[in-house]
């Protein structure tokens, strides 16, 4: 158990901060929130207080009974500080000393770790200035978290959300109530975790590929769940760009046989989750020069990809647990089924990609197993990745 101080920015991302609040004390930590001035235009103190059954502080002034419990005193006491959401402003206060109010008083006061989770408008995360103190706290030692990439609150696209409280809360070096061999607790403590996630690129020359419309947000978002559980996850990534999520081992490979390579490699593992959108064929002899127009169209001969599922199905090595996606236009369950065979995979998660599924922000599963089919309701894909590692925990317990 570890004794965890919170600071509360002021951003549409503070409401995560109570959800947070509720992981962390199911993991068994206690939680001191000190919630801003900015911070309070989101969320209460009351709702704060009641999930993390402590008191909440708020002002430099509620402090001033030095024989209470002194600024001093309050910064000092946790195990770990952690700032979530970090705002552009808290953070340029940050780097540059300031302490003008309780919250940036405590963070100059500290002798304990510090951790922040950004979370702001794309523009503001890239803007010069953020990064030139973004950079300058990594140099004072402070641990900054990669914000998630995708669609904001404000409407605009990129680098900015908060990530997953789990995730967060994974990527922080606090002491585990029981310790695995991993040093993490958690459902998944001990197990070992294979995702592969994203498209795979097949080149037709050094400059050409063949791609797909997958974006690597469901398998990325398992990945981080897998490791919020507890597990040691190893994440083999398709050409993606989308940051790294907390304690996850990745990666990187561009082609179909790369990722088979990586995937086989990695093995054992407990449970395999094969979510990438690998491409079935490759160009049999890429060109190894550029193809000029000049020569007219080439032809394109095509040779078959391995097939990563398949083969794990086969392997002496099998997973004990070998879960597939089934990403299909029509006959959405007769498909999936007969894949689930086809691949001797144990489950395959269905999903209907006549939409816009593929990129998309959401998910609608269906759950194949070899007793029956599970529907599950349209959700984020973060929150399709924490059933189904729900799911997994139970299974593998
Ligand atoms: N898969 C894989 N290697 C391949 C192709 C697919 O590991 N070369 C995995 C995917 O990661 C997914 C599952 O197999 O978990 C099903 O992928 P999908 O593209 O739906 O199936 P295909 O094998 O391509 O079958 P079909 O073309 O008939 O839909």
């Amino acid at each position: 158990m570890a004794r965890l101080l919170l600071i509360i920015g002021g951003g549409i991302a503070a409401y995560k901060a109570a959800e947070l609040i509720r992981h962390a004390r199911k993991m068994g930590h206690d939680v001191t929130p000190v919630l801003t001035e900015g911070g309070a235009h989101f969320v209460t103190p009351m709702s704060l207080a009641a999930l993390a059954e402590s008191p909440v502080y708020t002002s430099l002034w509620d402090l001033k009974d030095e024989a209470e419990m002194g600024h001093i005193q309050l910064s000092r006491a946790a195990d770990h500080v952690l700032v979530c959401p970090a705002t552009a402003d808290m953070i340029a206060k940050m780097a540059a000393g300031i302490a003008d109010n309780l919250a940036t008083t405590l963070l100059l006061a500290t002798d304990k770790p510090v951790t922040i989770a950004p979370a702001m408008n794309v523009k503001m995360w890239q803007h010069p200035a953020t990064q030139r103190n973004v950079a300058q706290l990594r140099a004072d030692g402070i641990t900054v978290l990669d914000p998630d990439e995708g669609a904001m609150a404000c409407g605009e696209y990129g680098p900015g959300r908060l990530p997953d409280p789990e995730a967060i809360l994974a990527a922080l070096p606090l002491q585990a109530p029981s310790a695995s061999p991993f040093g993490k607790a958690g459902p998944l403590a001990g197990k070992h975790i294979l995702v592969t996630a994203g498209p795979t690129h097949e080149p037709i020359d050094p400059v050409r590929v063949i791609a797909n419309r997958s974006s690597g947000k469901q398998g990325f978002a398992i990945a981080r769940a897998a490791a919020a559980a507890g597990a040691r996850v190893t994440l083999v990534a398709g050409p993606v760009c989308l940051p790294t999520p907390p304690g996850v081992a990745r990666i990187d490979v561009e082609t179909a046989v790369q990722m088979r390579d990586a995937v086989m490699t990695a093995l054992p593992a407990d449970a395999a989750i094969m979510v990438a959108a690998v491409a079935d064929w490759r160009v049999e002899g890429a060109a190894t020069q550029k193809l000029k127009k000049g020569k007219g169209a080439p032809e394109l001969k095509f040779a078959p990809n391995p097939d990563i599922l398949a083969d794990l199905g086969e392997h002496p090595n099998r997973p004990a647990l070998l879960v597939g996606f089934a990403a299909e236009t029509n006959d959405v369950i007769d498909n999936a089924t007969a894949k689930r065979e086809r691949k001797k995979a144990d489950w395959i998660l269905a999903n209907d990609v006549s939409g816009d599924v593929m990129g998309g922000e959401n998910n609608r599963l269906h759950l194949v197993t070899a007793t029956g089919v599970e529907h599950w309701d349209e959700g984020s894909k973060d929150a399709a990745a924490r059933h189904l590692i729900d799911r997994i925990s139970q299974e593998l317990s």
